[in-house]
């Protein structure tokens, strides 16, 4: 049995999907704060916060066949982190630290890492490698990067073997739609770009249109969340063959500007959007992109979804199905 922790979440739930479909035995392990039971749709569910202890032991008292842990259970907004650092601290840092305590005592070996480009902060070279050094701007990106950290540590001390996977911007949704993106409040520019678009939000707010890019606006890696689930099953498959614990960034490889983000929606969805530009935000980067070599000659994965325009469109498919 795997054990998924924020399972009910984003791309937990597609993680969740693409394992059942393989033959495995999952557990979902979520306290349903930023997740959704109806996304729990194969598989075990335990309700409980990896911020008490009492709630992991239980689960794996519960679950005594557990033979890896893939952790995505987390606090992930960057404006809110910087807001409130602490609740990042804990709920990210204190969170993975009390799961590792309990894998150590029930004697579980492997796990896979959700971490994230943020770890890197003002990338010095595009595209990012996994072997520049890691100087994250903000609590969120501090406290995945503190987190990989005790997961290396526990490596060295406990003969724990882990992957961790760093995303650039998971994107789309399941092309069956039966799960999504569903976050509340949606931070992330596709599916704002898709409410603006579609008249669900009165229009876009672009932060920043003098960056040194070519259209002024930033640019991003946009990853289908079915191929980054797709990378959790890889890195998965690979520690349960023995493999040598790793990192690797998960991105497209290729980079997008806000600006053209906006016309491949509106051209996926054959509607003008309407947007206002607004002042820069503190700690945005203007250029991530992921070098994606590593993970692909390593572990054999390469993108499906390496259409921007169909990655938008199987987004857009799921909102409009889930309004
Ligand atoms: N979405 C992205 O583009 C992106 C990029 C890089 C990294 N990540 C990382 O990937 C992971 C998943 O991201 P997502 O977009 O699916 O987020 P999400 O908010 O949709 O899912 C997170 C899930 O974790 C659960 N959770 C949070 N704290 C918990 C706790 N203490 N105990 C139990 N459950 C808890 C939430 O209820 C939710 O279901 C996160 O760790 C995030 O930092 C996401």
């Amino acid at each position: 049995m795997i054990l998924i922790t924020g399972g009910a979440g984003y791309i937990g739930s597609h993680t969740n999907k693409i394992l059942n479909q393989q033959g495995y035995k999952t557990v979902i392990f979520d306290n349903l704060e930023r997740g959704h039971l109806e996304f729990v749709k194969w598989g075990k569910f335990f309700k409980g916060d990896l911020r008490n202890i009492e709630d992991i032991r239980d689960c794996f008292k519960k679950y005594p066949n557990i033979k890896a842990v893939i952790h995505f259970a987390a606090y992930a907004y960057v404006g809110e982190s910087v807001q409130y650092p602490d609740m990042y601290y804990e709920n990210n840092v204190l969170g993975t630290l009390n799961l590792l305590r309990v894998m150590q005592e029930f004697g579980v070996n492997n796990m896979v890492f959700s971490s994230s480009c943020a770890t890197y902060g003002i990338p010095r070279k595009i595209p990012i490698s996994e072997d520049i050094p890691q100087n994250p701007i903000n609590s969120y990106g501090k406290s995945k990067l503190l987190s990989e950290q005790i997961i290396k540590d526990f490596a060295k001390s406990y003969g724990l073997k882990y992957i961790i996977l760093r995303y650039f911007n998971a994107a789309g949704a399941d092309p069956d739609c039966e799960i999504g993106e569903w976050h509340e409040p949606e931070t992330h520019l596709i599916p704002l770009t898709i409410f603006a678009t579609i008249g669900k939000t009165p229009g876009l707010k672009i932060y920043g249109s003098d960056y040194p890019t070519k259209d002024g606006t930033c640019i991003r890696d946009y990853i289908h969340v079915m191929d980054l689930a797709n990378a959790h099953l890889k890195s998965l498959e690979y520690l349960l063959s023995n493999g040598e614990s790793d990192e690797f960034n998960v991105g497209l490889g290729r980079g997008y500007s806000v600006k053209e983000i906006v016309a491949a929606v509106e051209k996926v969805v054959g509607k003008v959007c309407n947007y206002d530009y607004v002042d820069r935000r503190a700690g945005d980067p203007p250029i991530l992109i992921a070098s994606n070599e590593k993970i692909i000659n390593k572990l054999k994965r390469f993108p499906k979804f390496d259409d921007i325009e169909l990655i938008i469109k199987t987004a857009y498919e799921w909102h409009i199905k889930s309004l």
